[in-house]
């Protein structure tokens, strides 16, 4: 009762423009077309893959029958290359018709019925990233389509729109017509990333009074590579991005691609906990009809979950570089005694050995000292704050710990 009159209070002063949906709370989890399955429109030469209805009913099926909707993964989410070529004769956006044949109202008809809910895309500027009609000129009408159709997410893209500047008017105007909807649509904005491409300053302040989540730098690939250089960028930049997050508002490094063709398994925990560690929107961007158990498993461990979706909703930091090693903490809000989360993440092809105390990456003031719990593995170790542990690491690999108080 009374946090919500302090949240209500929270988001009144933000004004009337600003967005005003009580969405993302926590991380959102879900699952996104893009990266796995891009704009392979080709329905006759690949209909399994391509861009469809069938394609997200299959994998709303998935979610639900698989355990993924149990773990908290709801969001079914549309990338690029949904629509028809032009707009219809209002001048409203339809999908197209041979790919879409229920339409997206009807898609999202059938993603409600399995208890999940449907994001959709589209751009800033007039076209998509992949040439399709976008929401340029017709911001209001397209928020009023995607309430009636029942849309709960909207991700606006907007590498076409060349003058990256006007994006800081355009999308606070989108902010204000999803809320004139009524409906709570949560809103993914691409802004920051494109003014950080074009050098123009990011005002952060703004970008979250308008957005639940917002990609900040470039498109993960699928590639350890990739996964790497994200991490390095939102380490170099936390200080700017750690004090934006929170319950409302996150920082989006892009999908997982864990159960994708480039990750080992241990590569592949290490973008879990790391995306865990960062609040990173949890949004897969893989093929769940044919993915293996070992990588299944990875995406629902329900530990590293517990740890993404902590109701401080803190992003983690970088607090440590020793001996080859990264090591990342992330401070949990819990009831009693849990206090934080940390990564220890070794980048480097050959194995590393590191030695610290719990003191080292700024854990401190428990005079019983501290449980460990390995969040793969399971097992659990007993520290004071003051003893010194070495911590073993294969190459591109991560532990992940989740550390309370032992009482
Ligand atoms: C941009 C976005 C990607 C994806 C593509 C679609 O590159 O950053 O996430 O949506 O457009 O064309």
């Amino acid at each position: 009762m009374w946090a919500s009159a302090v949240l209500l209070v929270l988001l009144g002063s933000f004004g009337a423009n600003a967005l005003d949906n009580g969405l993302a709370r926590t991380p959102p989890m879900g699952w996104l077309a893009w990266e796995r399955f891009r704009c392979n429109v080709n329905c006759t030469a690949d209909p399994k893959n391509c861009v469809s209805e069938k394609l997200f009913m299959e994998m709303a099926d998935r979610l639900v029958e698989d355990g993924y909707k149990d773990a908290g993964y709801e969001y079914v989410n549309i990338d690029d290359c949904w629509m028809a070529k032009q707009r219809d004769a209002n001048n409203k956006l339809y999908a197209d018709p041979e790919r879409f044949p229920s339409g997206i109202k009807g898609l999202a008809d059938y993603i409600h019925s399995k208890g999940l809910k449907l994001g959709i895309y589209t751009a800033y500027g007039n076209f998509t990233c992949q040439g399709y009609p976008a929401s340029g000129m017709h911001l209001e009408l397209d928020a009023q389509t995607f309430a009636e159709w029942g849309v709960d997410m909207l991700k606006m893209d907007g590498c076409k729109q060349m003058d990256r500047h006007t994006m800081k008017k355009g999308y606070p105007q989108m902010t204000k017509y999803l809320n004139a909807t009524g409906r709570p649509i949560l809103f993914s904005c691409s802004w920051p990333d494109y003014e950080r491409g074009a050098g123009i300053p990011i005002n952060y302040t703004l970008v979250a009074e308008n957005c639940n989540i917002w990609r900040n730098y470039v498109d993960i690939q699928d590639s350890w590579q990739s996964v790497l250089s994200i991490i390095d960028y939102y380490a170099k930049e936390q200080d700017t991005l750690v004090p934006v997050a929170g319950p409302g508002n996150f920082n989006d490094p892009d999908m997982l691609i864990i159960g994708d063709f480039s990750l080992s398994v241990e590569q592949a925990k290490a973008q879990m906990a790391m995306w865990a560690i960062l609040a990173a929107p949890l949004l897969m961007s893989n093929d769940l009809r044919t993915i293996t158990p070992e990588y299944r498993d990875i995406l629902l461990n329900k530990d590293v979950i517990a740890i993404s979706q902590d109701n401080a909703g803190i992003m983690g930091k970088r607090v440590l570089q020793k001996s080859g090693v990264d090591i990342w903490r992330k401070r949990l809000q819990h009831p009693i005694d849990l206090v934080d989360a940390l990564v220890f993440l070794n980048a480097n092809s050959t194995p590393m050995n590191v030695t610290v105390t719990l003191n080292d990456v700024g854990i401190e003031s428990a005079a019983l000292g501290y449980a460990m719990q390995d969040l793969f593995s399971g097992k659990t170790i007993y520290l004071g704050q003051m003893t010194e542990q070495t911590y073993h690491l294969t190459p591109w690999s991560v532990l992940m710990y989740w550390i309370y108080t032992s009482s």
